[in-house]
């Protein structure tokens, strides 16, 4: 059999167009409600996609008083709304972030714990170290912790939560073992209150660009979502996670890496098109430039939109982060001003943009899987329910007559859709055995 894709569904409120809410056909008075994440679930899983993901917002944008991202107001708590979708779904994977700089270990652990027993084996966990600085003003600190220190937390943080997961062996039955662990940044003696998940742990997922952060998902992530927009780059990058793994001891069926990919899908090319065209005329220009201006870490507000992007004082003063990098090259190479750059990361947010038909998307999709870039993709709907709807009901069933996706679920858990092992007790300590001190 072809090797077959993995899908996930990136759930964001309204979408991921900067502009998705405002479309006509998003309920975005529902963004809060039970009945748009319902929605979008039960599409998911008539889809048979492997899993839901939803992220964390640990901090709000508000410039001069003014929201300008939708998550400031619309991001529910990840767990919570995933252990809602557990009681209105039978088969759907159900991945949330949390933040290892931010929470306690012994928490968390018993929050996936309880996510994973009451979805029969669905949860997954987004590792993140948080990406925005900021967040730390909402946690008691004014400074955010450096970089390489947060993603030395984290492994530990992971260490702390598999140790209590596997502490109760693998009978619900059998007595709690309690931990004594004794490191850098957590003390943790103590047992769950919870059994071991159905799942062992739940899928950890990793989604880090930088350095270290590409370091910690060698060891940590059995799924790696990432922002990959060129075929060639995306099958290195797949590989280097490949070859960073085996440093571990972890072979490359030990992880699914899936970009994402935000596809705006009609019925003929022309019909794509002007979709693109209406979501970019609901984009409010300086909005586009603001979510520019965040994204780069430079203040583009007092310029004209028509000046090109100015690329070289861009990289004069910070070094870019790997999404950035990506953007600058682009703007670059072809010239583009500041009103097109913000048109470009209101598209995606810097994630693998798509316009055309069903055929064509299903054409893309193939290729990157049969040649190496990926094991699948992160769908980024950029509105909702309408674009998902058509995403399941018109893409599915293509790749579905091409022999790269599934008929139908095979497995229960998560785990099963996406083809890992459960790990035995002990593994993650095993696996920490082989870092380089
Ligand atoms: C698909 C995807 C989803 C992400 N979701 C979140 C999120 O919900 N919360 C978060 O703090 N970071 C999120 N990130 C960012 C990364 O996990 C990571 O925190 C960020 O890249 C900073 O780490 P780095 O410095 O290693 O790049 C996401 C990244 C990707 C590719």
């Amino acid at each position: 059999m072809a090797r077959q894709l993995h899908l996930g569904l990136f759930i964001y409120p309204g979408g991921h167009h900067i502009a998705g809410w405002r479309h006509p056909s998003t309920p975005a008075a529902g963004v809060t409600g039970l009945d748009f994440y319902r929605t979008a679930a039960q599409l998911a899983e008539r889809g048979k996609f492997d899993l839901f993901f939803v992220g964390d917002t640990l901090f709000t944008r508000e410039k001069d008083g003014r929201f300008f991202g939708r998550q400031a107001v619309s991001n529910l708590d990840p767990v919570s709304l995933l252990s809602t979708l557990s009681s209105v779904t039978d088969k759907l994977g159900l991945v949330g972030t949390l933040s290892t700089t931010y929470h306690e270990p012994f928490a968390i652990a018993g929050k996936f714990a309880t996510l994973d027993h009451l979805s029969a084996g669905r949860a997954g966990w987004n590792v993140v170290t948080t990406w925005e600085d900021r967040a730390s003003l909402n946690f008691s600190r004014q400074q955010a912790m450096p970089k390489a220190d947060r993603y030395v937390r984290g492994r530990e943080f992971v260490d702390v939560c598999t140790a209590l997961w596997d502490s109760r062996g693998d009978s619900p039955a059998a007595p709690a073992r309690p931990i004594d662990h004794r490191g850098e940044s957590f003390t943790v003696a103590g047992a769950l209150p919870v059994p071991r998940p159905v799942q062992g742990w739940p899928v950890l997922v990793q989604a880090g660009g930088s350095p270290p952060g590409l370091e910690f998902a060698a060891l940590v992530a059995e799924a790696v979502f990432t922002a990959q927009t060129d075929l060639a780059q995306a099958r290195e990058f797949r590989l280097s996670t490949h070859a960073r793994m085996a440093r571990y001891g972890r072979r490359p069926d030990e992880v699914v890496i899936m970009p994402g990919l935000s596809p705006l899908i009609g019925a003929t090319e022309a019909e794509a098109l002007r979709l693109e065209r209406e979501l970019a005329d609901l984009v409010h220009p300086e909005v586009g430039v603001w979510m520019l201006s965040e994204n780069l870490g430079f203040p583009l507000y007092d310029r004209q939109p028509d000046e090109l992007l100015p690329v070289e004082a861009i990289r004069a003063v910070k070094k870019p982060t790997a999404n950035a990098d990506m953007l600058l090259t682009t703007a670059a190479r072809q010239k583009l001003t500041i009103a097109d750059s913000a048109r470009l990361i209101a598209r995606s947010r810097a994630h693998h943009g798509f316009v055309g038909t069903p055929e064509q998307l299903a054409d893309l999709m193939e290729r990157w899987l049969r040649e190496g870039a990926c094991d699948g993709f992160n769908i980024m709907p950029p509105y909702f329910p309408e674009q998902l709807t058509v995403f399941v009901e018109q893409v599915v069933p293509e790749l579905q007559r091409r022999g790269v996706f599934r008929e139908d679920y095979e497995g229960s858990t998560l785990r099963e859709h996406l083809g890992l092992d459960r790990p035995s007790p002990g593994r993650f300590q095993r696996m920490l055995a082989h870092v380089p001190a």
